[in-house]
């Protein structure tokens, strides 16, 4: 049976509401009163043994995984004759999915900035020992909260990776549009697995439309349609960097998360000049570092509010979208202090063959003057 609204679970999680309906239970935002913090419980109503594994198996992998870009675990139980229960963080917001059906497409340096961040958190999942694979990357289970902070969720599909073997059995699924093809049949998932849902993802994000099936693209029935084809404001370096995570032969992706984020922040450091730290593998963005890089990048809530009004809507937007959107801070490179350098000498050059040519006999003494 499923928790109501106002009820008390285990006499400590007082359930304010619901989030979402998964499909193994309800979510809800509850309040945790013994600490007086807000908590996500994801429920699981169907307790026959297969399905308690694979939720058990969530649990148990988000519990041993602390990074800044994915919610905590904080306890996990069952009810005799009502479900299992998951409590992690809450994390207030909206997911990807909510996000582009309210205000269509991304701009490019926050699809950017999310996909920065998720492969900082896949690139602490895949470096574990077991290596985690998430195998659920899509819109629905990134969450981007009021202050840009993203998120990925959904642990409901997760791997354990034990060296070359082929792990866990983790229940097997599949989204059209977000699942490579090794994810359809029997073939061996691992970190490109997810690389290429992350591009999927990213796709999405950046044009409003789900990228063509990989299945269908493997028998040749159809080709992806270039981002920039869907979306010409889209730079071509990000573009291609999206497009090399959706190859379809696990070879020709992005090998690392790491190497997918570095390139994606090059493209974007090409075109914005946006002054990212290249050298850094590590996490985008941190609790701490939050401030910092909310100046660097304008909050999706913030933008919620610009493409709203590109798209017509009128929504009633909270006082924190009212603020004004920041553009990634630019940096006065020292090219540019050169060519204003070398402009003005020349300007002084051409003012004084003018004058000497309008007045020779001036122009001769101050010459005698000054040699
Ligand atoms: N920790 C959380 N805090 C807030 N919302 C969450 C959290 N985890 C999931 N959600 C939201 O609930 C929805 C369903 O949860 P999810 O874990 O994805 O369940 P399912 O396995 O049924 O897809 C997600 O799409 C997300 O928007
Ligand atoms: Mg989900």
């Amino acid at each position: 049976m499923t928790l109501k609204q106002g009820e008390l679970l285990l006499d400590r999680y007082r359930i304010i509401e619901v989030l979402g309906h998964g499909g193994m239970g309800s979510i809800f935002r509850a309040v945790d009163e013994n600490l007086g913090v807000e908590v996500a419980v994801k429920e699981n109503l169907f307790t026959i043994e297969d399905y308690a594994r694979q939720f058990r198996r969530e649990a148990t992998i988000l519990a041993s995984l602390r990074h800044p870009n994915m919610p905590r675990v904080s306890d996990h139980f069952s009810l005799e004759d009502q479900g299992q229960y998951l409590i992690m963080d809450y994390i207030e917001g909206e997911d990807l999915q909510e996000k582009l059906e309210h205000q269509g497409p991304f701009e490019e340096e926050e699809v950017v900035f999310i996909g920065a961040s998720i492969c900082d958190a896949l690139a602490y999942m895949h470096s574990r020992d077991p290596a985690v694979l998430h195998r659920d990357i899509k819109p629905a289970n990134v969450r981007i909260t009021p202050g840009g902070e993203i998120y990925l969720v959904d642990f409901g599909l997760a791997k354990l990776m034990h060296g070359d073997l082929t792990t866990t059995t983790g229940a097997r699924a599949m989204t059209m549009g977000f699942s490579p093809p090794e994810q359809y049949g029997a073939a061996r998932t691992d970190a490109r697995t997810d690389i290429y849902s992350l591009g999927a993802t990213l796709y999405t994000a950046l044009t409003g439309l789900t990228p063509e099936d990989s299945l269908a693209q493997t028998m040749d029935q159809i080709e992806l349609t270039p981002v920039r084809e869907r979306n010409p404001k889209v730079s071509k370096r990000v573009a291609e960097a999206v497009e090399k995570a959706l190859q379809v032969h696990p070879n020709d992706r992005f090998q690392l998360a790491a190497e997918f984020k570095n390139e994606l922040l090059k493209a974007q450091s090409g075109r914005f000049n946006v002054n990212f730290n290249l050298d850094q593998v590590g996490p985008t963005q941190t609790k701490k570092s939050s401030k910092k890089r909310k100046d660097k990048l304008s909050s999706p809530g913030v933008i919620t509010k610009e493409i709203a009004k590109k798209n017509g809507k009128k929504k009633a937007e909270s006082p924190a979208k009212k603020k004004k959107p920041e553009m990634p801070r630019k940096r006065i490179d020292r090219g540019g202090c050169l060519s204003l350098i070398a402009l003005l000498s020349f300007i002084l050059i051409l003012s004084l063959a003018v004058f000497s040519l309008l007045n020779p006999i001036l122009a001769k003494n101050l010459f005698n003057f000054l040699f």
